[in-house]
């Protein structure tokens, strides 16, 4: 039997090596957390995104008291970039988490299951990949394409 070994590559950077364009896209994403509703898991998560167009849209996570009809920073930017800019590829995300006391996660907060698919559709609908910023105080993870997130990914039927 044959054994298929995966691999993924990210890179770990300090705010001060990520470019202007990269830098300003964390911050805001910081800055969406602040616009996060989140009573029942007092985890804000904030996301923002940047269009080829230049555009950035920001998202955060919408909770509900029916907790499934809550979304994530994630897509709550995907699907307003998908309403507002129908024809704009994504570029590039940052997500940035922190949790009640507003203190901002140690380590990078990684998308979770459902948008990371629907970052494998982003970029599959565009045919360009996604640069993904994983804001953590420590550092940063850069991402580059959620494949490497989310490999044998399914695309199609
Ligand atoms: N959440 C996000 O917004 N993005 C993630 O990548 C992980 C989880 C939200 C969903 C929920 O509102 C809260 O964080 C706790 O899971």
């Amino acid at each position: 039997m044959e054994e298929l070994v995966l691999k993924s590559t990210i890179q770990v950077a300090q705010m001060s090596e990520l470019t202007d364009t990269e830098r300003s896209l964390v911050e805001q994403a910081i800055a969406a957390t602040d616009r996060s509703y989140a009573p029942y898991s007092h985890f804000h998560v904030g996301a923002a995104i940047l269009l080829k167009n230049g555009t950035t849209i920001m998202g955060c996570n919408q909770e509900n008291a029916a907790f499934p009809a809550g979304i994530c920073a994630e897509r709550s930017a995907l699907f307003a970039a998908g309403a507002q800019y129908p024809d704009q590829p994504v570029i590039m995300m940052a997500i940035a988490a922190r949790n009640d006391k507003g203190e901002f996660m140690e380590n990078p907060v990684s998308p979770c299951g459902p948008c990371r698919q629907v970052l494998i559709e982003t970029e599959t609908r565009f045919q360009q990949s996604v640069r993904i910023l994983l804001y953590g105080k420590c550092h940063i993870y850069i991402v580059d394409g959620i494949r490497q997130l989310m490999p044998l990914s399914f695309t199609e039927f």
